[in-house]
């Protein structure tokens, strides 16, 4: 499974980078919003960091002003995937965009329906949201299971990419459902190194270590 990294802040992203984790990342207007930064400049700067693919959002809502949208996001680096809104506008601009050669993120995906719509429109990747559905009490990994299931179903290859994940548990489950990819926070990756029993052992450890008195170096 692929880790994608979820935010526009370039040290955060730089970071996970060095570590090996991030496998791309995505960004939405609200996440620009939150970097104070240009959207094509700070895009530009996480295309230099990172190889795989990097989502850039467009802002229109007409098929026509998303596909010039899209083609100037997509001038900034080859490894731009143009992000499109899940609605039919979204969808015609992205069977455009596709069919040009450029990858394209459909996002804003809350139903299974929406995401048969996204792959026979040609879409590289499938963003459902699964914390957004868990807020409002519905069960967002159970999107991500059943989509799994259809796109199985009938071979499409647009990559599942599990998107508004808040917690370790819905890496886990995403791991086990076969989701292509997650995008997460940087917190939330962070987070996933941490137990409390190696917190504990850990600590334990250090303790009777002390006690022997002994260096390493
Ligand atoms: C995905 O591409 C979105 O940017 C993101 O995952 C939304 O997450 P949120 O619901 O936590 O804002």
């Amino acid at each position: 499974m692929k880790f994608f990294v979820d935010t526009a802040d370039v040290a955060a992203i730089a970071e996970l980078n060095d570590l090996g984790m991030v496998d791309g990342v995505t960004t939405n207007p609200s996440l620009i919003l939150k970097s104070g930064r240009d959207i094509i400049e700070v895009t530009r700067e996480i295309c230099g960091i990172v190889s795989g693919p990097v989502s850039a959002e467009v802002v229109s809502l007409k098929a026509e002003d998303m596909i010039a949208e899209g083609r100037k996001l997509a001038e900034i680096a080859q490894n731009i995937a143009v992000k499109v809104p899940l609605t039919w506008d979204g969808l015609k601009t992205c069977k455009v965009l596709t069919g040009e050669g450029f990858m394209v993120n459909v996002t804003l995906c809350f139903s299974t329906n929406q995401a048969l719509l996204a792959a026979k429109a040609g879409a590289t990747f499938i963003s459902p949201f699964i914390g957004r559905l868990d807020d409002i009490n519905l069960d967002g990994l159970e999107l991500i299971s059943d989509i799994r299931q259809v796109y199985d179903n009938y071979g499409f290859d647009t990559q599942i990419l599990a998107a508004s994940i808040r917690t370790a548990n819905h890496v886990t489950q995403c791991a086990l459902i076969g989701a292509d990819v997650i995008t997460a926070p940087p917190a939330v990756i962070k987070g996933l190194a941490s137990h409390v029993l190696t917190e504990k052992g850990l600590d334990q450890f250090m303790q009777d270590w002390a006690k022997t008195g002994q260096k390493i170096i």
